[in-house]
């Protein structure tokens, strides 16, 4: 075993480090064992995160993601919840994986090899104005963005959230991940589910994963 990988069971080590305009840092780092993605002041891909998106998957049920079409990740970093459905759960459906940091995705390319997955497109762009502008339509919608450990607060607002759910399928699903994290933060989530619940949609929340995350599942 790389001598790195075998250390980083005691300590975590940094091997590469660059500047992001987004996400303040971008850090790639042997922790337990595994290479992870991270931001200055959180982590953004494989580790905990990946583990948090494992379990939203993991309670629509893998069999029936594997019998989905068409999927959207808004936020694709380091690629973790893509490598997940590829490699875990034999996932053959088309992928499209919006990022607006382009430093992510060389990162992914090269530590995670995520340009040798066929069935992904990425596009660099606002996942914003993406939703805004497609034409396409997709059975699941996996939405994970954060600058640095920040959630934009357009997030959480009509407008985004209704031009998701115009762009979702009969009987498709949304995985949202969110951080609560204070007060404001709870607040923030409970004004979000008022709006989700006076749409008539089915919510699913799961809170305290791995921490501070709450996941909600919409469909
Ligand atoms: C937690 S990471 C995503 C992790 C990824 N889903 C995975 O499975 O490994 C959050 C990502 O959201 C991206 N992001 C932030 N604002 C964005 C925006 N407006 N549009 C698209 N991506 C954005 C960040 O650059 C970052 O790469």
């Amino acid at each position: 075993m790389n001598f790195k990988r075998l250390l980083s069971y005691l300590i975590p080590i940094k091997i590469y480090e660059t500047k992001s305009d987004i996400n303040k840092n971008l850090e790639i780092t042997w922790n337990n064992g595994q290479l992870v993605l991270d931001s200055k002041n959180t982590n953004f891909s494989y580790g905990n995160l990946q583990k948090v998106l494992r379990f939203g998957l993991k309670e629509i049920g893998f069999e029936k993601i594997k019998s989905l079409d068409s999927t959207l990740i808004l936020g694709v970093a380091g690629g973790s919840v893509i490598k997940t459905l590829v490699n875990e759960i034999g996932y053959i459906g088309k992928i499209a994986g919006i990022e607006i940091d382009a430093e992510t995705i060389n990162l992914a390319n090269k530590y995670f090899g995520l340009d040798k997955i066929d069935n992904l497109q990425i596009i660099i762009t606002d996942a914003e104005k993406f939703i805004a502008e497609t034409k396409e339509t997709y059975d699941l919608i996996i939405i994970d963005i954060f600058e640095d450990n920040i959630m934009p607060d357009f997030l959480f607002e009509n407008t985004f959230i209704s031009n998701v759910l115009n762009i979702l399928n009969t009987n498709g699903f949304v995985i949202f991940n969110t951080i609560v994290s204070d007060n404001s933060a709870q607040i923030r989530n409970e004004k979000f589910v008022k709006l989700i619940k006076s749409k008539n949609r089915t919510l699913q929340r799961i809170p305290n994963l791995e921490g501070d995350n709450e996941l909600l599942i919409l469909n």
